[in-house]
């Protein structure tokens, strides 16, 4: 029987790669995308399929974390199997200068998911997107028993989105559960995170169109892994007997610092030519080192991470020098098709 799946942050670097794979899978998939005054879907325009067309198996549907009542309404009428529940304002830094609204969707937001699937009365599974962000402060390696210690509102909101969960699991019986996922990096990554800020850079500068690069912390250790890997995990936590909480990481760790060398050299570029350092980029409170031990994903769901950290910088410079390159040839197609 066909499946049909929810994802909510459709249209970020993690709800294109899941919905490329649910397709694959033959799933029905239907997306929640938020209102934006200019295009949002750049990521998922290639499966895309318009509402005139008939049997369509990829259905966008208009509504926001932060409007409850719509979540319900639409979980009424998709009935879905699954809900991945991915949409959150997702940036560190920036949830420094926007706490309340970081809070409200990314904490909030995924209470009012788990109400609303309540609410509307049907059997679903639901996937919450937690964060080794979680871990903040607490030492390395971090697994599913290290404690929380969360250096960030965004850290923070997670936090309450995984103990909802939680609770949701134990009080209701709900197949619900939390992917607590290290950082994973793609072609597709939005261009303020770290790496895709490198390996962007290295791209505009080995083309001549810019010059230097300002960073913040380069000393972070952060346990980088492939963003289309961790998705196949996140489809996994679904599909077992009983619901519980997983790490995906690779725990091979990395500094921003050696993240650059590895970039900027796979270009043939010296980093330090081009580096610049802005205070401005850094946060009130730093999360120093995140590096995972993903023994209990290895076991229970047979995942393992194929793509570690320097594999990674290359793949995102090698699609960054051909994005720059068909920009500059006056085409706009995705490089990572
Ligand atoms: P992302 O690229 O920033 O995508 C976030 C998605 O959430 C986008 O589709 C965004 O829409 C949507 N969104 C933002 N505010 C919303 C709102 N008010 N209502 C509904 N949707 C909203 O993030 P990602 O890297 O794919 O990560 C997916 C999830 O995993 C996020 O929850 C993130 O916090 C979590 N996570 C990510 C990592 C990682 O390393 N990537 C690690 C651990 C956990 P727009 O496209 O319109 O902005
Ligand atoms: N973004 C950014 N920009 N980070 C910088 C910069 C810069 O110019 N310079 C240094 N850094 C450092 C940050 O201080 C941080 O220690 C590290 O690079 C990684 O920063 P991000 O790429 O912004 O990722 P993050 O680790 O803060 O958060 C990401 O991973 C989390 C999982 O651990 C996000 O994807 C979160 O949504 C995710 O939950």
């Amino acid at each position: 029987m066909t499946k049909t799946a929810l994802i909510t942050g459709v249209t970020g670097q993690d709800g294109s790669y899941l919905s490329e794979l649910l397709l694959s899978k033959g799933y029905t998939v239907h997306g929640l995308v938020r209102r934006s005054s200019s295009f949002n879907t750049e990521r998922i325009d290639h499966i895309y399929q318009g509402p005139q067309e008939t049997g369509r198996s990829f259905v966008l549907h208009h509504a926001d974390l932060s409007d409850g009542v719509a979540l319900v309404n639409l979980l009424r009428e998709i009935r879905p199997d699954e809900v991945y529940n991915l949409g959150a304002q997702s940036h560190v830094r920036v949830s420094f200068d926007a706490p309340l609204y970081t809070g409200d969707v990314t904490g909030l937001g995924a209470l009012r998911l788990l109400e609303a699937v309540r609410a509307s009365g049907i059997d679903t599974r639901v996937y919450q997107a937690s964060s080794s962000e979680m871990f903040g402060a607490t030492p390395p390696p971090q697994n599913e028993k290290t404690p929380f210690h969360p250096r960030s509102p965004y850290g923070v909101a997670k936090v309450y989105g995984y103990w909802a969960t939680v609770n949701y699991r134990e009080a209701y019986g709900m197949y619900a559960v939390n992917g607590i996922l290290f950082n994973h990096e793609s072609p597709r990554r939005g261009e303020t995170f770290v790496t895709r800020k490198i390996t962007r850079a290295v791209a505009r500068i080995k083309a001549g169109l810019q010059s230097e690069l300002y960073l913040g912390n380069l000393d972070a250790v952060r346990d980088w892994g492939y963003a289309p890997e961790y998705v196949d995990a996140m489809w996994r936590m679904l599909q077992q007997d009983e619901p519980t909480d997983y790490v995906v990481a690779t725990g091979v760790p990395a500094t921003v610092r050696q993240f650059l060398e590895t970039a900027f050299a796979h270009a043939g570029l010296d980093w330090q030519e081009h580096v610049r350092h802005d205070a401005k980029y850094e946060r009130p409170s730093e999360v120093d080192a995140l590096i995972g031990d993903a023994s209990k994903a290895a076991e229970l769901l047979d995942w393992k991470p194929e793509v570690m950290v320097e594999d990674l910088a290359r793949i995102m410079v090698d699609a960054d020098v051909k994005q720059v390159e068909d920009q500059l040839a006056g085409a706009t197609v995705r490089v990572d098709r």
